[in-house]
């Protein structure tokens, strides 16, 4: 599709503070904390801390970049099986994110939302991204979506089942169920770290999303790395499956 022809679907904004690149929803799957941590003698526990630091610092790009919504995945309904002791640490972490930022979103016109089942956290934590949501629900600038014990093939089955029970099962209606229903499409995709995969992350939202992979470890992503996939996804050419 030609950059002329996503200004005029409203893809993109003309001539818009920053938002050349054409893209309204990024995605990324945050790997690579571990062997960051590894590489340098530190307990995994630092690797997942360095990554909050990159979390913001995206965040806060998406923001400057025009991005309507960035979706993080930050714990998996796989992460489950991770040493008790490392998801106190993911737990702790999330707590003091939302607890040191929630102000800066506040101000910067941030809102936030959560896929996934959130409400399986300890009360303390879901307590305190409610209060989050609710500060920050009539927010209108980015969305940052956090995944919080999120799967997709259960998040697609849920949505299915309630599509189902309404009495139409189409692409749309369960689309329409879907815990993204109210964001844009997925523009693009992106998985740091070198794996080549999408780990239960998205799979619906990713039929037409453009796929970049680096090598980079997520600690070390920076807003640099994001401009680039962003240049990459403005050279694509997308057709939706047509010619
Ligand atoms: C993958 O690294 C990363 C995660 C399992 C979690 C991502 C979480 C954060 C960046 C912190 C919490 C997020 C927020 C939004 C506060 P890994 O441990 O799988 O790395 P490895 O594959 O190198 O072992």
């Amino acid at each position: 599709m030609t950059s002329a022809a996503a200004v005029a679907e409203g893809r993109v904004a003309a001539g818009g503070g920053g938002a050349n690149h054409g893209a309204r929803h990024v995605a990324i799957i945050m790997d690579g904390n571990g062997r960051w941590a590894k590489k340098r003698h530190l307990p995994r526990a630092v690797g997942h801390k360095r990554g909050v630091d990159a979390v913001r610092e995206v965040v806060r790009a998406a923001r400057t970049m025009g991005l309507e919504a960035l979706t993080l995945y930050a714990f998996s309904t796989e992460n489950w099986r991770r040493p008790e002791d490392e998801i106190a640490a993911l737990m702790g972490l999330l707590k003091h994110f939302i607890v040191s930022d929630l102000d800066e979103f506040a101000a910067n016109n941030v809102r936030l939302k959560i896929i996934g089942d959130y409400k399986a956290f300890a009360p303390d934590v879901v307590e305190l991204v409610e209060n989050a949501l609710a500060r920050t629900a009539g927010n209108s600038g980015t969305t940052l979506a956090v995944a919080l014990n999120y799967g997709s093939q259960a998040e697609i089955a849920k949505a299915a089942a309630k599509a189902a029970a309404k009495g139409t099962i189409t692409p749309e209606s369960i689309e329409a169920e879907l815990d993204t229903a109210l964001l844009p499409p997925l523009d693009l995709l992106i998985r740091t770290s070198g794996e080549v995969r999408l780990s239960n992350f998205l799979l619906w939202q990713a039929a037409y999303a453009e796929l970049w992979f680096t090598e980079v470890l997520w600690p070390d992503f920076k807003p640099d790395h994001l401009q680039e996939a962003l240049d990459a996804f403005a050279q694509r050419e997308r057709r939706y499956g047509g010619r």
